[in-house]
């Protein structure tokens, strides 16, 4: 049996937050169900943060609504209780919380120093747990914050370490703007799975300078099976200068499937899905695996 690697499908979420087009709250659900088809279980469906802050993921509500909780798993991120109120409301069961590897970061995210921003998390994650609620908290800018350069992997560790403790679900280390290198990766993702095990660490790396599959390569070679991906590569944060988007999540299943790992995802309908994507939002550069990938599916190759 190949051992399963889980994708998380952020592209109705990090993908769609920056995009100068905004997409009705019909076309994010077509969208959503074109990655449920393709077989993703996991999908960011929007974030319940103000909509003056991001304006393109105002009726998340509506969203989440109209999903049926249960055949996916589908969270949202949120930036407070607040979020958190709304999002839960509306039925959502998973959560996201973001934890800051800089002060610079939470202040132009949120508003927040990272301590208050990791109290807010803290505050959260206890809530949960009456609440039957999951939490993800996301340590952005683990690698290199735009504003304040080099994270300290010490910061990460302690981040990461006080999440899980409180409860998270699962802690995702990221790399916001896409600067971190394979060497980088190796150190700090072996030293969390040394510290932590691998089950509850997952990886989001952005595909700025070409680095996101090598990227995904070396935490998965240090243990780890759990990684964010954006259908067509869309994303980028809005507050993160140089942030361009997140590794496709094409691109990402083809490289594992190729090497062997079971993704649960059908490689053909997820190509109908990053054409939706494209077609929908009328900028989606596509995975760079997408042209070769079509030729070979459509005669039933094996990859
Ligand atoms: N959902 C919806 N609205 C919210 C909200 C939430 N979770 N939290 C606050 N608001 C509203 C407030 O009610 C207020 O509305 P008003 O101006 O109509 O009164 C407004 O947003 C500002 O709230 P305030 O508490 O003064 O906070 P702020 O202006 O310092 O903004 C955040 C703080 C966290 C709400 C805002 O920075 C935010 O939503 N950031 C999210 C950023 C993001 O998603 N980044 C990309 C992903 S990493
Ligand atoms: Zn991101």
């Amino acid at each position: 049996m190949p051992e399963r690697v889980y994708l998380n499908d952020v592209g109705p979420r990090d993908g769609l937050q920056n995009q100068p087009k905004h997409l009705s709250v019909e076309e994010r659900l077509e969208l959503i169900e074109a990655l449920r088809a393709a077989g993703l279980e996991q999908i960011e469906i929007g974030a319940f943060v103000s909509p003056k802050a991001v304006p393109a993921m105002a009726g998340s509500d509506q969203i989440a609504h109209a999903l049926k909780h249960g055949e996916a798993s589908y969270s949202a991120l949120i930036p407070n209780r607040r979020g958190y109120d709304l999002a839960t409301a509306a039925g959502v069961k998973t959560v996201a919380m973001v934890v800051y590897g800089s002060d610079a970061m939470a202040e132009k995210n949120v508003g927040m120093s990272s301590a208050e921003a990791e109290a807010a998390t803290l505050d959260m994650l206890l809530q949960s747990k009456s609440d039957g609620i999951e939490v993800i908290a996301t340590i952005a800018v683990a690698f290199v914050c735009p504003f304040a350069g080099p994270t300290d992997p010490a910061i990460v560790h302690g981040l990461a370490q006080r999440c899980l403790a409180a409860g998270a679900a699962r802690v995702v280390i990221a790399d916001t703007i896409g600067a971190a290198n394979p060497a980088q990766v190796t150190a700090l993702m072996e030293g969390l799975v040394e510290d932590n095990g691998a089950d509850k660490l997952a990886c989001h790396f952005h595909d700025t300078r070409a680095l996101g599959m090598a990227n995904v390569y070396a935490a998965l070679q240090a243990g780890i099976r759990h990684f964010d991906a954006s259908i067509g590569g869309l994303g980028g944060c809005p507050f993160a200068p140089g942030a361009s988007g997140n590794i496709a999540t094409e691109d990402a299943a083809m490289m594992l499937q190729s090497i062997g790992y079971d993704t649960g995802i059908d490689l053909n309908k997820l190509l109908a899905a990053s054409d939706l994507a494209e077609r929908l939002t009328g900028t989606a550069p596509g995975g760079r695996s997408k042209p070769w990938l079509g030729p070979y599916l459509d005669k039933g190759q094996v990859i």
